[in-house]
């Protein structure tokens, strides 16, 4: 298993370029299954997720080549077994999203139920309750989802809200099986995720006809058929954020190349309401933080209220700030296990449900810190640049999983993080 050993403090300057985006790229993969032929994905990252979901279609019957310069082939003509196994599921929760395309492309599907989440509890109920809505029968067999279409699906109206709001990777699977569904269907309480305006984007490309995309509100005409695709995924917000996060945390100053400012408004109007500057530049901007960091408030909210993915990201930048702030989780709200390590770098943290004050303090203190999840760890290298003296993170694959090397691509900024082996495991 392999270690990342940071030294600190730095100071990060310089340009850094954004990745094509994972969790844009995830569903669109999915959505090659809904055409039989062979779809394109342009520049995906290399990242240890979009490798296991290339398993998961390969599982299927698919034939799945990914070039040198990233591209990736995915050739769905055969499909010889619509089944998601425990063993990719357990590993990566976004393999749910096949199940919708499964569905509709071979009339039934078995696809394991996700499991258990470092960030909480995450039920896929109404990414059921849509498919049921759309006229599948589900039922759950040795923790598998078994569902079956074969009498086809039916246009619908579809309520997919739930109790943290809209659900992104649930509009994904219900709006992929409705592109081939017999009428229209009507999703209210779509997720407006930047992610699933770009996998409508995508499914318009191939043919379907959906309307009302950025919007709650999707109306999808069901089509006959769709044709394979050629697509190149939006930037990644979520890496763009971190990167911002992390000019600020060093009191650094980089430009963020390849990043949509329209993505992150919230993350911006933030960073602008603590002290940090943030200018457009050229598809990018450049993210500078030179004086004090101030106290704020952040609550996590669907797009574009501010995203779960940087909250942890925030929380060790914010550990920072002079003053007081407060942090409530709204989508996840266990999604605090950062906490106890940040900690262990002196951090000043305090939770009350899914609320923590965050104390800011004058310097954060190096320590060996454990990653537990993929926005967690960035959160620890964030605090581990900023930190006086040498971090130590284990279980660095939770990082990659998220962020293609992310060290290659801070080294030459300023920072000095190692990948090392770690021989204690
Ligand atoms: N929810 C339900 N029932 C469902 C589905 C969701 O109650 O059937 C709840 C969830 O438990 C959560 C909320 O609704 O409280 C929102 O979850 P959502 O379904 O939107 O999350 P997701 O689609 O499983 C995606 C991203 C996550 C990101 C969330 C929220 C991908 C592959 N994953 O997950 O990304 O945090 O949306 O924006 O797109 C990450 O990249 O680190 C990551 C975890």
């Amino acid at each position: 298993m392999d270690m990342f050993r940071i030294e600190g403090p730095v100071r990060l300057t310089g340009a850094v370029t954004v990745n094509s985006s994972k969790n844009a790229a995830l569903p669109i993969m999915a959505a090659a299954v809904l055409s039989p032929g062979k779809s394109v994905l342009k520049g995906a990252p290399r990242l240890s997720d979009i490798s296991v979901f290339s398993q998961l279609l390969s599982d299927i019957g698919c034939k799945v080549t990914t070039q040198a310069d990233g591209n990736i082939t995915i050739d769905s003509t055969t499909i010889s077994e619509p089944v998601g196994e425990y063993d990719i599921l357990r590993k990566m929760r976004a393999g749910i999203c096949i199940l919708g395309p499964l569905l509709v492309r071979c009339g039934k599907a078995r696809v394991s139920m996700p499991g258990g989440c470092a960030i909480g509890y995450r039920p896929v109920d109404i990414h059921l309750r849509g498919l049921r809505d759309l006229g599948a029968q589900i039922h759950l067999e040795n923790g598998y989802i078994v569902a079956d279409a074969t009498r086809g699906l039916r246009g619908n109206e579809i309520f997919l809200g739930g109790p943290y709001g809209s659900t992104v990777l649930g509009t994904a699977n219900v709006m992929m099986a409705a592109t081939l569904a017999k009428g229209t269907t009507v999703i209210e309480s779509a997720a407006c995720e930047p992610e699933v305006t770009d996998l409508a984007n995508c499914l318009n490309k191939m043919g379907a006809k959906i309307t009302g995309i950025g919007s709650p509100r999707l109306i999808i005409e069901g089509v006959k058929q769709l044709q394979p695709f050629e697509y190149e995924v939006i930037p990644d917000r979520i890496e763009a954020g971190t990167f911002m996060a992390a000019a600020a945390i060093t009191r650094g100053c980089l430009h963020i190349q390849n990043c949509r400012l329209g993505d992150l408004m919230a993350v911006v109007d933030k960073l602008r309401s603590i002290g940090v500057t943030v200018e457009a530049e050229n598809g990018g901007c450049i993210v500078a933080c030179s004086g004090r960091i101030n106290p704020t408030d952040i609550i996590t909210q669907p797009y574009p209220g501010f995203p779960t993915d940087l909250q942890a990201q925030f929380m060790a930048l914010l550990a920072l700030a002079e003053g007081n702030s407060i942090i409530i989780e709204k989508i996840f709200p266990d999604r605090f296990m950062h906490i106890a390590e940040l900690a262990r770098m002196a951090a000043d943290l305090r939770k009350e449900g899914s609320t923590v004050i965050v104390s800011g303090v004058k310097k954060l203190i190096a320590a060996p810190v454990m990653a537990s999840d993929l926005r967690a760890s960035a959160a620890l290298v964030l605090a581990g640049m900023a930190a006086d003296g040498t971090t130590f993170i284990k279980r660095v694959y939770h990082i990659d999983r998220g962020y293609e090397r992310i060290e290659e691509r801070l080294n030459p900024v300023g920072a000095k993080i190692t990948r090392e082996n770690d021989s204690t495991v």
